[in-house]
C-alpha cells in the first residue's frame, strides 16, 4: 500500500515531462531577453571552442560543492594532448556559512600548499589560473563574476553581489601566491570546452552531481539582453544556462510535500526549484524525509519502536546512502539492513528494507527522467536533432542507473521510436556522454584562449 503511494507521488509520466520540456524551452529563451525570467542564461564571454592549438602551463581552480581541486595543466602542440597534476582538498562544512575573508583565505592557503609543494624555489612569474567557481555569476568580461545567490546549501554572507575575483586575488597578494585569474568559468562551461576539444559533436555540457546546470554554445543575435553591445549576430556565446532555477515560479514541476519542504528548510527558498528536485545533494535529503514522515504519519508505520533520532538529523544521508541501497541485490538487501544499522543505529525488517529500496529507486528514476527534459529542451530550442552532450559530476558518474533513465526519459520526449518488443536498439540520436574530470581542464582552455584573445588584441 506504501509503495503504490509512493509510486504515484513520485512517478512522472511521458506526458507530463513534455510538458515540462515545452515550459523548459519557453524559459530559456525568456531567461535571454533583457526582462529575464527565471533561468538566469548568463553570458559567459567564452566565444570560442578550442582548436587544439592552444599551448601553456596553466593553473585550474575547480571550486564545486564538494571539493575543492587544484590542477596544473599543460597543454602540449599534439593535437588535443595534455598533462596534468592535481591535488584535492575537503571543502570544510563550516566554510559553507562563514565568511567571505574565511573562504578566500582557505582557497588561497590551498593555492599556496600546491604550487610550495610542485615548485619549491621556482621563480615562476604570475601563473595564469582558470577559476571554475560553480555558481550563478554576472560576468561583463570573462576574468570578472558578480555572484547572483548561493546555491547547493552554500551561505556565506558578504560575498553575494559583488565581483569574486578581487577578494581573492586579495587574498592570494596577501600571502604572496603569484597567480592571476585569467577566467572565470562555470564548471559546466569548463565541461563543454574540455568535451568540445577532443569531440567536435559536442554542444551541450552538463553537470549532474550535487547541483545541476548546463552550458551550451549560443549566437549572440539570440541574446536579447546583449543586443546594446552591438556584437555580430553569428558571433559565438556559451550561455551558463543555470538551469537549476527552472520553473521557480512552480507551474509545471510535479513538486511532492516532500519538495516543499526541502525548498522551506533551505538557507535560499524559492530559488532552484528544478534543481532541488534532481541534483545529488537533496536525493538523500527526500529519502530522509519520506522515511521520516511513513514513520510519523502514516497508517502503517515503519521503524516501530525503534530509535530514530538519528534519522530526524537533516541531511544526514547523502545520494551515496541511496546508490548503496540501489546497488544492493535485491533478493537479500543484507547490505541494505547493515547501511540502516551503521549509519543510522536502525534494524530494519524485510518489508521495510523493501520498501526503502524502492524508494531509492524512484527517487533516483524521478530525477534522472527530470533531467532529460532539461537537455531535451536546449535540443529544441537550437533545432540540434543529433549531437553529443559531455557530462559529469557525482550523480552522473556514479548513481546506478542513471544514465539509461535519463536517456530512455529522453527518448520518451523527444518521440523516437522504440523497437517492438519495447527495447531500444540503435545508437541514440543526442546522446550524453561522460566528460570525466573535464572541468579543470576546461577551465585551463578557457584561460589559453583568453590569453590568446588579449594577444591578438580582441
Ligand atoms: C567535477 C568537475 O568532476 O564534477 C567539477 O571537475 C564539478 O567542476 C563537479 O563541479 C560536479 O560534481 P559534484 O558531484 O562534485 O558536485
Ligand atoms: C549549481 C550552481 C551552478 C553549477 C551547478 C553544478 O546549480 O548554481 O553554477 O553549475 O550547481 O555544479
Amino acid at each position: 500500500e506504501q509503495i503504490l503511494r509512493l509510486e504515484d507521488t513520485f512517478a512522472i509520466s511521458t506526458e507530463t515531462l513534455k510538458k515540462i520540456t515545452k515550459q523548459f524551452v519557453s524559459e530559456l529563451y525568456q531567461g535571454l531577453t533583457p526582462e529575464g525570467g527565471d533561468i538566469p542564461m548568463n553570458p559567459t564571454w567564452c566565444m570560442a571552442f578550442p582548436t587544439g592549438d592552444e599551448t601553456g602551463t596553466f593553473l585550474a581552480l575547480d571550486m564545486g560543492g564538494t571539493n575543492l581541486r587544484v590542477c596544473e595543466i599543460v597543454l602540449t602542440e599534439e593535437n588535443g594532448e595534455f598533462e596534468i597534476i592535481q591535488s584535492k582538498y575537503r571543502m570544510p562544512e563550516e566554510l559553507k556559512s562563514g565568511t567571505g575573508e574565511e573562504l578566500w583565505g582557505y582557497i588561497a592557503d590551498c593555492l599556496q600548499q600546491f604550487i610550495e609543494y610542485h615548485h619549491e624555489g621556482e621563480n615562476l612569474g604570475k601563473l595564469p589560473l582558470g577559476f571554475t567557481f560553480s555558481y550563478p555569476a554576472t560576468q561583463e568580461y570573462i576574468d570578472h563574476g558578480v555572484l547572483q545567490r548561493w546555491t547547493k546549501g552554500f551561505d556565506i554572507e558578504g560575498v553575494e553581489g559583488k565581483d569574486v575575483v578581487p577578494p581573492f586575488e586579495e587574498a592570494l597578494k596577501e600571502r604572496d601566491v603569484p597567480i592571476k585569474v585569467a577566467a572565470l568559468t562555470n564548471d559546466t562551461t569548463g565541461t563543454l570546452i574540455a568535451s568540445a576539444y577532443t569531440d567536435p559533436d559536442m554542444r551541450i555540457g552538463c553537470i549532474f552531481g550535487t547541483g545541476c546546470n548546463a552550458a551550451y554554445m549560443e549566437h549572440c543575435g539570440e541574446i536579447g539582453k546583449l543586443a546594446h553591445m552591438k556584437l555580430g549576430k553569428d558571433t559565438p556565446m556559451i550561455i551558463n544556462c543555470e538551469w537549476g532555477a527552472f520553473d521557480n515560479k512552480h507551474a509545471v514541476l510535479p513538486r511532492t510535500q516532500y519538495d516543499v519542504i526541502i525548498d522551506k528548510e533551505s538557507p535560499r527558498p524559492g530559488q532552484q526549484s528544478y534543481e532541488k528536485m534532481i541534483a545529488g545533494l537533496y536525493l538523500g535529503e527526500l529519502f530522509r524525509l519520506v522515511l521520516l514522515d511513513i514513520h510519523t504519519h502514516e497508517g502503517v508505520k515503519i521503524f516501530e519502536d525503534q530509535d530514530v533520532s538519528k534519522l530526524r538529523k537533516p541531511y544526514t544521508l547523502d545520494s551515496s546512502f541511496l546508490s548503496a541501497i540501489e546497488e544492493d541485490p535485491f533478493e537479500n538487501l543484507t547490505e541494505t539492513h547493515e547501511l540502516f544499522q551503521r549509519t543510522l543505529s536502525i534494524d530494519a525488517k524485510k518489508p521495510e528494507l523493501e520498501l526503502c529500496r524502492r524508494l531509492a529507486e524512484l527517487i533516483g528514476i524521478r530525477a534522472a527522467r527530470l533531467t532529460a527534459c532539461g537537455i531535451a529542451a536546449i535540443c529544441t530550442k537550437k533545432g540540434w536533432s543529433a549531437c553529443h552532450v559531455g557530462a559529469d559530476g557525482s550523480v552522473f558518474n556514479k548513481y546506478p542507473n542513471f544514465k539509461q533513465r535519463q536517456a530512455r526519459a529522453l527518448r520518451e520526449i523527444l518521440d523516437w521510436d522504440t523497437a517492438e518488443d519495447g527495447k531500444w536498439k540503435r545508437k541514440d540520436p543526442i546522446e550524453v556522454l561522460a566528460a570525466e574530470d573535464g572541468s579543470g581542464v576546461g577551465a585551463a582552455l578557457v584561460a589559453a584562449l583568453t590569453l590568446k584573445r588579449v594577444q591578438e588584441g580582441n
